[in-house]
């Protein structure tokens, strides 16, 4: 079973958020499970230098405005897998420093539309066979930046391939003025209501998800809660109808990356073993941070872009009375900009117990995961979520809202799974100041109460967070769409 995966971002050549990880992390689990995966990804310069032995295999006179080729290379990984990439090189769209979506200024570069139609008609192309060498049964697309290769091969003329739409997030819809559809290639009944139509603009979320064989999201309680209008986003509707090739399937972690017994970015390496190892850690995040070594501080961490989805402005009003209660902050995050001076002022007043880093630094993420006693997701809506995934890895206590995936992934630490022995973490809801407050007031509780600390600790390193489960599930829903087939060459 041959797949093309279809998507902006890949770990480690190109990442603003966990699509990165995803699209990086699940390949290998999915070969090794036997659906042979190759993605295809806008030829940025990140990319492009990554490839540097890629050759050419189809060039495109003209993708939206300029020629294109599409280049074939491998990326090694560790333990001898590699990814298998396909580069759209299209200079005149993708060759630009820095955020694959945004210009210098912070904005949106104005040209993103051509310029993921882009990606998404070389992927249908190349999912249709244009290449002869290249094969595949399944076009796996990923949010809305991959959607309309989904939507073209909706519309092409002839056999096609299998399609699979996966939402990361709901919220970001790649919508567009209705100027923009006549320049897609596409028929006029594609900009209907059932389509690509969504308030009189184009929506490629919304075409993605009309015209897909498949749909899923990231866990499963964001799939069921994505089909109400409270977490629909406008698209709940449309959900509803498609409910029943709707499914959730669960992240995983990528275990050759976050390994804290391999961890290169980490001064401790540790095992569920060796967990003084950790000590290290916590002594060079506090440096990193500008933290005082107060014996028996519990330090929590934060990973995370600073958006109102992530819940964190409610952090920031609870500092006060986190500090005065005796634990510590570290917080690294990029995003909105009055977040991010909150917590600059916060540091700056809290200096010892706060501190905090703006911007985007790998190896800080990694010392945070490595070095915190816990580790905070406060977040309002969260499809999955990978930062308290890689806190149960590393041993940090995840303290999560109860949502989407965080909900599925953490077993709150209340009585009956403490009596049981399967606590790894607390979780809380509403998510709202009160429930925030309550929440570090029970991490604390439990910090004082050493024994059942370190088992909740364990419990949480011993979880499977890995993609083998996840990535049998996926093998499972292609396997179901070879199966119809023969009923898709009919149609066709
Ligand atoms: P989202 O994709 O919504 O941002 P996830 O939890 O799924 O949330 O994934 C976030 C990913 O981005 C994780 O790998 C996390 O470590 C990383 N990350 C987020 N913010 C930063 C940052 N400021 N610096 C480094 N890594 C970050
Ligand atoms: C999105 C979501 C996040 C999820 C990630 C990877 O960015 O916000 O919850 O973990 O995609 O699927």
């Amino acid at each position: 079973m041959r797949i093309l995966a279809v998507a902006s971002e890949i770990f480690p050549l190109v990442k603003t958020g966990g699509l990165g990880d995803v699209t990086g992390g699940l390949p290998p689990a999915l070969n090794a499970a036997g659906a042979r995966t190759t993605t295809i990804v806008p030829g940025y310069p990140a990319v492009l230098g990554a490839l540097p032995d890629a050759v050419a295999v189809h060039r495109f006179p003209d993708l939206f405005g300029g020629p294109a080729t599409i280049l074939r290379g491998t990326f090694p990984q560790a333990a001898g897998a590699s990814l298998d990439i396909l580069a759209v090189d299209a200079p005149h769209l993708y060759a630009r420093a820095g955020n694959p979506y945004l210009g210098a200024d912070g904005r949106e570069w104005s040209d993103n539309g051509l310029r993921f139609a882009g990606l998404g008609a070389a992927a249908a192309a190349i999912g249709t066979g244009i290449v002869p060498d290249l094969a595949f049964d399944i076009v796996h697309a990923h949010d809305w930046q991959g959607a309309m290769a989904v939507v073209y091969l909706h519309f092409h003329d002839g056999p096609r391939p299998g399609t699979v739409l996966t939402v990361h997030n709901l919220a970001f819809q790649g919508r567009y003025p209705a100027a923009l559809f006549p320049r897609l290639g596409l028929p006029d009944s594609a900009f209907i209501l059932n389509g690509l139509e969504y308030y009189g603009d184009v929506s490629f979320l919304k075409g993605g998800l009309s015209y897909a064989d498949r749909i899923t999201t990231v866990s499963p309680t964001y799939a069921r809660e994505i089909t109400g209008p409270e977490n629909g986003m406008g698209l709940d509707g449309l959900l509803r109808h498609r409910a029943g090739v709707l499914s959730g399937i669960l992240n995983g972690i990528d275990d050759a990356t976050w390994n804290p017994a391999t961890d290169t970015l980490i001064p401790g390496r540790y095992g569920r073993g060796r967990l003084g190892r950790r000590d290290a850690n916590k002594t060079a995040l506090r440096q990193r941070m500008g933290l005082d070594e107060v014996p028996d501080a519990l330090l929590i961490g934060v990973v995370s872009r600073l958006t109102s989805q992530k819940g964190l402005d409610m952090l920031v009003d609870q500092i006060d009375g986190l500090v005065a209660a005796g634990m510590q902050l570290a917080v690294l995050g990029s995003g909105d900009p009055d977040l991010e001076d909150a917590f600059v002022s916060a540091a700056e007043w809290h200096l010892g117990s706060v501190g905090c880093v703006i911007g985007y630094d790998e190896t800080v993420a990694h010392l945070i995961q490595a070095g915190s006693d816990a580790l905070l997701v406060p977040s309002r809506f969260e499809p999955c979520g990978l930062t308290q995934l890689y806190a149960l890895r590393y041993g940090a206590i995840p303290v999560v809202a109860r949502v989407g995936g965080l909900a599925d992934s953490v077993i709150d630490a209340n009585e009956a799974a403490l009596v049981a022995g399967v606590a790894t973490g607390i979780q809380f809801w509403p998510t709202t100041a009160e429930g925030l407050q309550a929440a570090l007031h029970r991490l604390l509780a439990l910090w004082r109460d050493r024994p059942v600390w370190d088992r909740v600790q364990r419990n949480g390193m011993a979880a499977d967070v890995s993609w083998r489960g996840s990535a049998s599930r996926y093998v499972a829903l292609y396997q179901s769409l070879l199966a119809e087939r023969p009923a898709r060459e009919e149609a066709s």
